[in-house]
């Protein structure tokens, strides 16, 4: 007797593999169980370098676009997008030199479905070891009635001959459907099915405007996943914008309903309120291990990442960003510098060695109390007694309301002060 392949009893019926014995179930049984403990791999696409580039300001050179794929690469990025190259010469140099660089990760270039645009895009992926051309259109009504003038049925004629044209250059295609957050899903799904049997290998499917709730982003991807025909020839990828502050939520709803690549930037940079940020959906995947999902990233390397980043580009993290914003790490109520004191985990979900800080800081300010005093001193090297502790802290709490936040030399200088009180009072 064989048994099916996927058979759910196969696997999660000790009565069906004992008394139905056969060699190909018991292989088929191992395999099903091993898949039932081994994390799904999500890909991390990066496109700091493409959609994050475009923020006014944000503007880099070649060398500066050099160093920062080199630095993706080390961080374990699946793909890059290195850039746009139709838009300019400059450009074009820029993906050209990532290509002849980059030997870890997929090289990836912008275009439209434009015949010129897709030539250039692979003549600049020329040297990539593993090339990648996104090509794509706008499939929304919105798009398809007021950007391109035009129908449905000549929309899908154009991204077909778009897959094909770059297929004739390289294996790796990925197909992008514009503003697919606000396009009809069967309409989506036939799209999809089209560029498909001409040769995608990867469906983008962005929220171009952030207009999506994560439910309906969700089940977009669901409803793909069930009605694009031969979908297994494709991996589904989420690409989303923040205009509404869903873009992290929205693309962990993505891979919860069967896409397998997330489009991201580092900071979480990219035009107007921003994509995804990187190192936010990397550390929900770390983090979340009941979602059962992997990356490639090494996280510790996100802070250092970001400072880099946010160097090159002239835009600074505000400091509450998850992750890599300076608070991320930072606690500065009494009640919870308390309770981290006692044990770090009773306020922090992560350990910031994970993500490349060394430890948490306690930031004194005037609503710390005696337990933050104690442990900066000590880190200072200065044991308190209780006494001491007291007389202290009541000078550091006038000094606080008189300044933001009290430093490690502000301490020392009240230390000094207190000790030449005393020795004063001893003569
Ligand atoms: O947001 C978007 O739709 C894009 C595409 C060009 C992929 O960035
Ligand atoms: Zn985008």
């Amino acid at each position: 007797m064989v048994c099916a392949v996927g058979n759910r009893k196969c696997y999660l019926s000790n009565h069906y593999i004992y008394n139905n014995f056969s060699r190909s179930c018991v292989s088929t049984t191992i395999t099903n169980i091993y898949k039932l403990f081994m994390a799904d791999k999500i890909q991390i696409f990066d496109t700091t370098l493409r959609d994050g580039e475009q923020v006014p300001g944000c503007k880099l050179n070649t060398a500066q676009k050099l160093e920062l794929a080199i630095a993706l690469e080390n961080l374990g990025v699946d793909v890059i997008e290195a850039g746009f190259p139709i838009s300019s010469p400059g450009d074009f140099l820029s993906v050209y030199k990532i290509s002849e660089t980059i030997k870890n990760s997929v090289v990836c270039a912008l275009s439209r479905s434009v015949e010129k645009d897709i030539i250039t895009a692979a003549d600049s992926l020329k040297p990539a070891k593993y090339p990648r051309i996104h090509t794509g259109i706008g499939t929304s009504e919105m798009h398809i009635r007021y950007k391109f003038n035009t129908t449905q049925d000549k929309i899908i004629e154009r991204a077909v001959a778009a897959v094909k044209l770059a297929k004739s250059f390289v294996e790796d295609v990925e197909f992008y459907a514009e503003d697919a957050g606000r396009t009809d899903n069967e309409y989506l799904a036939k799209v999809c099915s089209e560029v498909v049997k001409a040769g995608a290998t990867v469906l983008n499917i962005p929220d171009t405007t952030g207009y999506c709730l994560p439910d309906e982003y969700g089940d977009k991807m669901k409803y793909l996943k069930e009605h694009v025909n031969d979908i297994h020839k494709a991996v589904l990828s989420s690409h989303c914008h923040n205009d509404l502050g869903l873009a992290t939520a929205n693309s962990i709803a993505a891979i919860r309903n069967g896409a397998r690549q997330i489009e991201c930037t580092i900071n979480g940079l990219g035009e107007r309120a921003g994509n995804t940020s990187l190192e936010e959906v990397v550390m929900i995947i770390k983090q979340r291990k009941n979602l059962n999902f992997e990356t490639r990233i090494q996280s510790q390397l996100l802070t250092e990442m970001s400072h880099l980043i946010a160097d090159r580009m002239g835009i600074q993290v505000q400091p509450n960003k998850a992750i890599v914003g300076a608070n991320a790490f930072a606690h500065s109520s009494g009640i919870h510098q308390d309770g981290v004191i006692k044990h770090r985990e009773n306020y922090e979900i992560i350990d910031p060695q994970e993500v490349g800080v060394n430890e948490s800081s306690i930031i004194l300010t005037a609503r710390s109390g005696r337990a933050a005093l104690a442990y900066r001193y000590r880190h200072l090297d200065i044991e308190l007694g209780k006494d001491q502790l007291d007389i202290l802290y009541k000078n550091f709490l006038e000094m606080a309301d008189n300044k933001k936040e009290i430093n490690s030399d502000d301490l020392l200088k009240l230390y000094e002060e207190h000790i030449a009180k005393k020795q004063k009072a001893m003569v």
